[in-house]
């Protein structure tokens, strides 16, 4: 027997629209202004008009983000209940506005209503529900932080509304205001929002939304006015962002694009891995960053799972979205066709199986069958890229080992399933896939609760979660850093006096794999002491010791994988051993910097790797319990290898104060050292070698911070960088540098930090630049 029609109604989202003549001005401090010039938003599931919406100006930008820096004191002051109160309503209105939310979604964006009314909406008001608990909670939870201030927000067009809600509940939460850009294709569910606003009693001014193209998106990047940005959509805008924000001081997050791998395990429920797959690829017809689009079965069953979801890809209905019984809608434009058309096309060309079930397509509107793709090669531009659509790259694996490789054989790093019914096979196969959400036996969950964004080049920073709210917050301790101490380099060298402690020449060389090599360029340069006399020569680090400072990094990968009381037994050992010398080392620093209470540094120093050795063990994770019957285990893993440009002031104590964290959570360091006095650190060699610190696991290179910074923001194989030497032009260029592989990054700006201070220089701010958090989504139950 067939499906009848079960056509959802049209009449009050068109009664809506009516409402405003199908012409929407912006929504600006609480009030519609005129449409200025405007563009069309059309249906797409049969190309009609629905809109007519305003394009912004980047005057209108101005007038937005100036009426948010006007009432962001007003919505701090009324306090975590006051803002609760209002997230509460927005929740609530959403709830009781949920099925013209969901008609008015499918009808601008062509997904289908069983998405917008069971999932889209559902979810955004969940958000709401659970950020006005933040809000609550924030004076007890989020005692050191304030609010960053103003926030411009930039989503795309796959989930208008739920994206709207990921970044304004967290916003609001935390006592922002904020300048909020839909998509062009999507901008008529935030409008509407608008109106909730205005009914929830948000004071004006606290939500501005600014409708318009990609100029738009510019001006608010480009704004000085905008403290903080969070952007979700195409990989290639967010380096642009990235670049554009570069030395700026403006926070960001960045949720970029996805090529998530599906596996399949010769073990796994095969039936309902199959129905998990409907889920991920075709769930808004595969225009979802984290969409399963990767397909990996083991190969014992992998004839056998082709033909179950050859099947079950015949049995999906496709048709108008509004139509309660069809699985898969229209395409958002037909932009959006075109190039998953030529994607496919170039696959067939390669020689690739082009396989669509038999199901017919309307004849107007921009649409897509369902398509898999068989025997494609690793390289294939349709197993790289991300397609975006309704298309699904399969392939076969042999060994779990084969499995992990393949994964990650990818620039992005968004999302993975894992289908096996062996526990233990799914939990050693969750920290190896390099991912910010592994769903074990499922696949696409979300829930506010847990925090969802990517490694590698799917961006950084989390939505949801706790790690969602920091996103929206800066550390108390920020608002005291002073500005940073004169960074030049010393005057010219003397020679060498009688009176230096250190009169016997020891030229210091670089460490490498956890030994000393000499450096590449065959040049030292001396390094003078506080009264301009020639203390020691360094080694100039260049490139190429870099590149060998980072394979050696990556050889030492087992560093991430020993135990926290491991790392943390280093650490004291490390203390232990400088405190053996501490004299030493204390005179170092005072013949480099002519600091009168050097013995101070180094006491400082030791107790900062009791610090972080304290913590190793401690940065737990969090169990989640999402409305989901199992568990979400947020773990808190290693950045991966970061290059940590260290302060010029505090040789010492500055070194060890960003080194010792970083190692302490299972990173790999490639430091360089302060600059005008490196000489504390080159010092360390000795007591790294007799500290049971294996070798590659903290690297040192000696030279020019300028230089060596950059080649550690180019190189693709480093994970993060992190620059404290108080130069505002070298943090902004690596800031702009890092863009092209989208690392983390963590810069003091021109300002420095008072590393003797616990409040400045410790914390949880430091533990959350030295790790990512990977959610493990685990249900369980039959
Ligand atoms: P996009 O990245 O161009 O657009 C996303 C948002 O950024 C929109 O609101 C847009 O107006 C704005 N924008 C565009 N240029 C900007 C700029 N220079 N500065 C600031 N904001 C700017 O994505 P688009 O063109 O809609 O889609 C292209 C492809 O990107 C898709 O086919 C897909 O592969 C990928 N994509 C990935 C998404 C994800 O969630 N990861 C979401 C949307 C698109």
């Amino acid at each position: 027997m067939d499906y009848g029609p079960a056509p959802e109604s049209t009449k009050e989202a068109n009664a809506w629209l009516e409402q405003h003549g199908r012409r929407f001005g912006l929504f600006i401090d609480n009030a519609w202004t005129e449409p200025g010039e405007t563009f069309a938003s059309f249906n797409p599931a049969d190309g009609s008009e629905l809109a007519q919406v305003t394009q912004g100006t980047s005057a209108d930008v101005d007038r937005a983000v100036e009426a948010a820096r006007r009432a962001q004191p007003g919505w701090v002051a009324m306090g975590g209940h006051g803002r609760a109160k209002i997230l509460y309503a927005l929740a609530r209105l959403l709830q009781k506005h949920s099925r013209l939310f969901a008609v008015v979604e499918t009808l601008d964006n062509g997904k289908t209503i069983r998405e917008t009314r069971d999932a889209d909406i559902p979810l955004a008001a969940r958000h709401f529900y659970h950020h006005a608990g933040w809000a609550q909670l924030q004076s007890e939870e989020f005692a050191d932080y304030r609010a960053v201030g103003v926030v411009g927000q930039i989503v795309p067009w796959n989930f208008p509304l739920l994206m709207l809600a990921w970044k304004v509940a967290p916003a609001l939460a935390a006592g922002n205001t904020i300048v909020f850009k839909p998509a062009e294709f999507t901008s008529l569910t935030a409008l509407l929002f608008a109106e909730i606003c205005q009914q929830a009693g948000v004071p004006a001014g606290v939500v501005n939304v600014v409708t318009g193209d990609g100029s738009v998106g510019e001006a608010i990047v480009n704004h000085a006015g905008i403290d903080k940005l969070a952007f979700t959509g195409s990989t290639e805008v967010g380096r642009i962002i990235r670049k554009a924000t570069a030395g700026s001081g403006k926070k960001l997050s960045l949720e970029l694009g996805g090529k998530s791998p599906f596996i399949v395990f010769a073990d796994a429920d095969l039936d309902a891995a199959v129905e998990g797959l409907v889920d991920s690829i075709w769930f808004n017809q595969g225009q979802v960053c984290c969409a399963g689009s990767r397909l990996l079965v083991q190969e014992s069953v992998y004839d056998r799972f082709i033909a179950k979801v050859k099947a079950r890809m015949q049995n999906l209905r496709v048709g108008s979205p509004l139509d309660k019984s069809n699985d898969v809608g229209a395409l958002v434009d037909p932009v959006q066709q075109q190039r998953i058309h030529g994607l496919v096309e170039s696959a067939r060309a390669e020689g690739c199986e082009v396989w669509q079930p038999a199901c017919e397509i309307p004849a107007t509107g921009s649409w897509f069958p369902p398509t898999l793709i068989t025997g494609a090669s690793t390289t294939a531009t349709v197993a790289q890229a991300e397609i975006f659509g309704p298309v699904l790259v399969a392939m076969s694996f042999r060994t779990p080992g084969e499995a992990v490789q393949l994964a990650n054989n990818t620039v992005y790093g968004l999302a993975t399933c894992v289908w096996t019914e062996s526990i233990s096979l799914a939990l050693d196969m969750a920290p190896q896939i390099k991912a910010g959400v592994v769903w074990i036996n499922t696949a696409n969950q979300f829930d506010a609760a847990c925090g969802f964004g990517g490694y590698k080049e799917s961006g950084f920073g989390r939505e949801g979660g706790k790690e969602g709210m920091y996103e929206y917050l800066t550390p108390l301790a920020e608002d005291a850093r002073p500005p940073a101490p004169n960074a030049a380099d010393k005057g010219k060298v003397k020679p060498a006096t009688d009176g230096n402690p250190f009169a016997i020449d020891r030229t210091a060389k670089l460490y490498i794999g956890g030994k000393q090599a000499r450096p590449d360029s065959g040049y030292s340069r001396a390094i003078a002491g506080a009264n301009g006399a020639f203390l020691a020569d360094v080694g100039e680090g260049n490139r190429k010791d870099i590149r060998n400072a980072v394979e050696a990094a990556h050889k030492a990968s087992g560093w991430a994988k020993t135990t926290a009381h491991n790392r943390a037994q280093v650490l004291y050992y490390i203390a232990e051993n400088l405190a053996a010398r501490a004299d030493e080392f204390a005179a170092r620093i005072a013949a480099q910097t002519g600091a009168k209470n050097a013995e101070r540094e180094v006491q400082a120093s030791i107790e900062r790797l009791f610090y972080w050795a304290a913590w190793a063990d401690k940065y737990d994770g969090l169990a989640h319990q999402p409305p989901m019957h199992g568990i979400t285990v947020a773990l808190n893993e290693p950045v991966g290898v970061i290059g940590v440009i260290c302060p010029n002031e505090n040789p010492l104590l500055g070194f060890i104060s960003l080194v010792a964290p970083a190692l302490a959570l299972g990173n790999r360091v490639i430091a360089v050292p302060s600059q005008t006095a490196p000489l504390s650190a080159t010092d360390l060699y000795q007591v790294l070698d007799t500290s049971d610190l294996p070798g590659g696991a903290l690297n040192i290179v000696t030279g020019s911070a300028d230089e060596l910074a950059r080649t550690l923001a180019t190189h693709f194989d480093v994970d993060a960088i992190w620059r404290h030497d108080g130069s505002a032009e070298g943090c902004a260029e690596v800031e702009r540098l890092s863009a092209e592989s989208l690392k983390r990054t963590w810069t003091g700006g021109g300002r420095g930090r008072d590393w003797f201070s616990a409040q400045q220089a410790c914390g949880r701010a430091v533990l959350q630049h030295a790790s990512q958090v990977k959610n493990v989504w685990i249900p369980y139950g039959v």
